[in-house]
């Protein structure tokens, strides 16, 4: 039977870095006859600029009816000045939510190869393999109320609302021990209970969800100090379970550990691992349309789909293989670049994948 996967490159660099990824991803598609059939839509300023809204009801409904979706960017300084509830953001936020993605699994694996891209010492983050598990649907992206209002004083007074129920944090806890079991058994869970009410709930259900799993050594930080020893002593990390925001900022965080956030990927999963497929980095739009940005993030997103919506796992690692042999074979694009290396473009990043795989 086939299986569909609906592409959305949205803006900036991501047609750029999307185009090499479904190079990748239809050699790997015909290499391991995985029948995959890839159809297009738009996301973000693409489908505004087409439907008037970042993501329309067709799209949304084939995205619903696909197995996977595999995302590029969205924003740009474009549609910067638009009505803000048709911003780029909103149709990534709004798919995110109608389709039930709450888990967002970001890995920050420091690549031996490119050791001397991190602007940490290697000693620090050599042998670095951190998983970030990013609640995804709810917490101050979603809350309400929301709104900038206007005082009897004339002042402009804005507020967000940081919400979680018992339910919501129950699934994303089980995820992030689930996660652990398959690792190295340690979770952190990252939350700022001693300040927020949200947070202490988060804590005490995440406490109740560790009793299913004795097994995993459980640990909570709070964010402050988590972003600290994030750079401080990162290998102290392995499974990091946290909220919508917190996840945001600590995995662009965790991304430079790794020498580049060009180099991180995300799955973004309902309850049944379905899911979203998208690097962590933004639509850069200082470098769109030069042929400048790393497509190796929205390559290994296409691996993280392979193994997570298709169960290809024999698939996954081969491109994770050909990434590396690629990075062995001292190609870098500008953002990861070092003394001594050979620097590439986009599209001969994504050749050279595409070169390695097949010869796998
Ligand atoms: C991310 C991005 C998005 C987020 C933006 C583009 C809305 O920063 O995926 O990390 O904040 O979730
Ligand atoms: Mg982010």
């Amino acid at each position: 039977m086939t299986k569909k996967v609906l592409v959305l490159p949205g803006d900036g660099i991501g047609p750029e870095i999307i185009a090499e990824a479904v190079k990748v991803l239809n050699l790997a598609n015909s290499k391991y006859n995985l029948g995959l059939e890839l159809v297009d839509g738009e996301l973000g300023g693409a489908a505004i600029d087409k439907h008037g809204v970042p993501l329309a009801d067709s799209t949304l409904a084939l995205a619903r009816e696909v197995d996977a979706v595999l995302l590029g960017a969205v924003g740009g300084p474009k549609w910067d000045t638009i009505d803000k509830s048709i911003r780029p953001e909103r149709g990534l936020l709004k798919i995110r939510s109608e389709l039930g993605l709450f888990a967002n699994l970001r890995p920050a694996i420091l690549y031996p190869q490119l050791a001397d891209a991190s602007s940490l010492k290697p000693e620090v983050v050599s042998g670095l393999d951190i998983l970030i598990v990013r609640e995804l649907t709810g917490g101050i992206y979603f809350g309400t109320p929301r709104d900038t209002i206007i005082l009897d004083n004339g002042e402009r007074k804005a507020f967000d609302t940081l919400p979680y129920s018992e339910s919501e944090i129950r699934r994303i806890a089980k995820v992030g021990f689930d996660m652990a079991r398959l690792r190295n058994q340690k979770l952190c869970s990252v939350d700022k209970a001693n300040v927020l009410e949200s947070s202490r709930l988060w804590r005490e259900v995440v406490e109740e969800v560790a009793k299913d799993y004795p097994d995993v050594e459980l640990s909570h930080m709070y964010v402050d100090n988590a972003a600290m020893q994030l750079v401080r002593a990162p290998k102290q990390f392995d499974v990091v379970v946290t909220d919508n925001l917190f996840g945001d900022i600590l995995s662009d965080e965790a991304s430079m550990l790794t020498g580049s956030i060009g180099m991180l990927p995300s799955a973004s999963l309902d309850a049944n691992n379905k899911g979203m497929y998208e690097p962590c980095h933004g639509s850069a739009p200082d470098i769109a349309g030069q042929g400048l940005a790393n497509p190796l993030a929205t390559i290994l997103s296409v691996s993280m789909m392979l193994r997570y919506s298709f169960d290809q796992s024999q698939a996954a690692e081969a491109i994770e293989k050909a990434v590396s042999d690629v990075l062995d074979q001292g190609l870098r694009t500008g953002d990861i670049m070092s003394a001594g290396m050979r620097k590439v473009g986009t599209a001969e990043m994504g050749d050279a994948v595409v070169a390695a795989l097949e010869k796998l």
